[in-house]
């Protein structure tokens, strides 16, 4: 059986002016290691990517792809090794490196009864938008997903795919400079991935430096 819910996705939207100063950021990773008790879950890692590239980072479960991740930005110390982004060491300045990136963490991150707009606008007041700001960022980043329609209802309602592209919307509110998403297509209908694909590479062309991860060869070499 073949069941058929067409979405209005992407939307047909101009430019969401990413990030605020139409400067994409370049990023160093030094050597990065993490151990757990015995594991050694990232064996020392480095790489750069240049202003306003895609970089896509491939493996399968386990490889230590999120756990590189989240040292990039920031969530876990690394055992050695340090993550430089416009200039700014992670590890010394991670409160300044916070405002200039966004992260689409593997694990669907919301607060389910609340809306699209209500999360949108919790995450916005700790980014430290301000109201106007918050409202209005709101609006752009809900119609960019595709979601602006649906923007009142609890999360609960959404479907999987959903959910992650409001994940999306909240990782682009402030204008990152520098976007980090941990599995972007995972558990997406082939579709909706290609949508995926298509707003990454909008948000390339406005002015943001990405990296995601995935487990699938032809998504590494499509962009
Ligand atoms: N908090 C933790 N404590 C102990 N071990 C961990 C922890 N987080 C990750 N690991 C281990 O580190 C290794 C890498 O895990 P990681 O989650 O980074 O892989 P991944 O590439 O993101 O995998 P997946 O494709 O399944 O998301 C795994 O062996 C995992 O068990
Ligand atoms: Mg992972």
């Amino acid at each position: 059986m073949i069941v058929e819910q067409p979405l209005s996705y992407p939307p047909k939207t101009g430019p969401i002016h990413l990030p605020k100063d139409g400067r994409p950021a370049d990023v160093q990773v030094l050597n990065l290691v993490k151990t757990f008790d015995k594991i050694e879950a990232v064996k020392g890692i480095s790489f750069n990517i240049s202003k306003g590239e895609i970089f896509g980072l491939l493996g399968p479960n386990g490889a230590g792809k999120s756990t590189t991740i989240n040292m990039m930005c920031g969530y876990l110390e690394p055992t050695s090794g340090d993550t430089i982004i416009d200039g700014l060491s992670v590890t010394r300045e991670p409160m300044k490196v916070k405002r200039i990136i966004g992260v689409v963490p593997q694990e669907i991150a919301l607060y389910k009864d609340l809306s699209s707009v209500e999360n949108l606008e919790f995450f916005g007041e700790i980014y430290g938008l301000s109201r106007q700001e918050r409202r209005t960022r709101a609006e752009e980043v809900l119609h960019f997903v595709g979601l602006y329609d649906r923007r009142k209802e609890p999360i609960n309602n959404f479907s999987g795919g959903m959910q992650r592209r409001i994940n999306m919307a909240i990782a682009m509110l402030h204008r990152p400079n520098f976007l980090l998403m941990d599995e972007p297509t995972a558990g997406v209908d082939p579709q909706s991935r290609e949508n995926i694909f298509d707003t990454i590479e909008q948000l390339r062309d406005q002015g943001t430096t990405i990296l995601y991860t995935t487990h699938y060869m032809e998504e590494a070499e499509r962009l």
